[in-house]
Formats: structure tokens, sequence, C-alpha cells
């Protein structure tokens, strides 16, 4: 797993760090646990972290990982979009069975399209989707469809030498969607639409609603947290 962060933002990496950030000589069996989980998912993972210097867009936090990914398909999961269920093996088996890029949509309200980059296709009906190009956050009455692209992504390791050359789009940034309609227009691109239950962790609502979740899923949790939420749910 490659990370691509800020300066500054180490706590994400330090997260999947195979030392754990307890105190030398902590001796209390009730966390014995806690430092279970954490180095089960360190061990499980390597994790690679690359900065991104420069907040230059989407497109070039991807370059940043270029060296890191090597000459392979790669998934890019941008981690504030949350789906349930998870949608990645969907992408890397559309990826598998077709040879092409493939990214998650998801059906939007047309009022949403400007926040998000937007699937064009001859044929919308079609099954696999083939995706002829896309637009990066169109302005209202351009959207090519009403699928938005979601944070989920396979590519093939083509798609470096695109953002390599890839002059600023929308915003002055390098934009991964720019250098996806060059792909799309070459060799095609698959879209799996999928309508999962979609939390933005970006948003208090969606952060908050997601650990809910989280903690529903945990057994030990899920009772105490059931508890609450009904002796409470008449307030506010
Ligand atoms: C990025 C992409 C956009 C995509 C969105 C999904 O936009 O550029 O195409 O639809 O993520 O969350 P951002 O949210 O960084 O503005």
């Amino acid at each position: 797993m490659i990370l691509v962060i800020a300066r500054g933002k180490e706590q994400v990496a330090d997260y999947f760090s195979r030392t754990p950030p307890f105190p030398d000589g902590l001796n209390d069996e009730s966390l014995d646990a806690l430092v279970d989980s954490v180095t089960s998912l360190a061990n499980r993972l390597e994790v690679v972290t690359v900065y991104q210097d420069n907040p230059r867009g989407l497109g070039h936090a991807v370059l940043t990982a270029r060296e890191a990914v090597g000459d392979e398909p790669f998934a890019l999961m941008l981690p504030d979009d949350h789906f349930i269920p998870r949608p990645l093996g969907s992408l890397v088996e559309a990826h598998v069975e077709t040879g092409l890029a493939s990214v998650l949509l998801r059906p939007v309200p047309q009022q949403m399209c400007a926040r998000y980059g937007i699937a064009a296709s001859r044929n919308l009906d079609a099954t696999p989707l083939i995706l002829s190009g896309m637009v990066e956050k169109p302005a209202a009455g351009t959207e090519p469809s009403n699928l938005a692209i979601m944070g989920r992504y396979v590519f093939p390791a083509a798609i470096m030498d695109l953002l390599e050359n890839q002059p600023p789009g929308v915003g002055g940034e390098i934009q991964i969607t720019d250098a996806m309609n060059k792909l799309a227009a070459r060799e095609g691109m698959v879209g799996v639409v999928q309508e999962s239950t979609y939390l933005d962790l970006g948003t208090w609502e969606g952060y908050v609603l997601a650990n809910t979740y989280q903690g529903l899923q945990d057994p030990e949790l899920a009772p105490r947290l059931k508890k609450l939420l009904a002796e409470h749910s008449d307030e506010g």
C-alpha cells in the first residue's frame, strides 16, 4: 500500500507503523489486544509513504507515487470516499475481464454533478459500460450523464506517462480526469455503476456516520452503541 501524504500528515503513516506508538517498558496486559491488532495489520501490509511536496492536484499526487507503483496495474483509492459494501473487488474484476482501466460510478442528482468528474459514453445502457470520456466538474447544463466518478479506480501503468505530459487543467491543477480522458479515447475504460451506501468522510456528517457504522460491526461495541443510540434517540 502506498500512501501519498503532505508533510505534517505523518500520523497517517504512523498508524500503519510496525512499531506501535507505545512507550518502552509499558507492561499493561489490558493493552495486549490493542497492540496485537495494530501489529497484525502492520505485518500483513507493506506500507510505503510518498510525500507530495506541492499540492498540484490529484493527478500530480498519483504521479508522485510513480516509482513506488512500478510498471504494474494499480488501484487508486481516495480515502475520503467510503462505501458500504467495499467496491474495489468489482473494479479489479472488470479490469481483469476487459484489460481496460476501470472506474467506480454512482448516479447523482443533476445539482450534484458540478462536484465530481462526470462520465460520458456513447451507450450508457451497455454492459460492460465503456466510457468514451469524462468531464471534470461540468458547468450546470453541460453534464454528459448523471454518473459521477467516485474515488476508486484501477489503472494500467500507462496512465503515468499520460500524467507526466499532462498540463494543468481545471483550477490550475494536474487533473487525473484529463489523463483518464486520453486513456479512454485511446483504448476505452470500463465504468462500474454501484448504488452502494456512500459516505463522504470529508464532511462532519459522513465522518460520524462512518464511525457509527464501523462501531456497529464490532461485536463487543455494537450492543453498547445500540443501547446508547436507543436511549438518546429522542434528544436534540
Ligand atoms: C476528485 C476527482 C473527481 C472525482 C472526485 C470523487 O475530485 O477529481 O473526478 O469525481 O474526486 O470524490 P475532488 O474531490 O478532489 O475535488
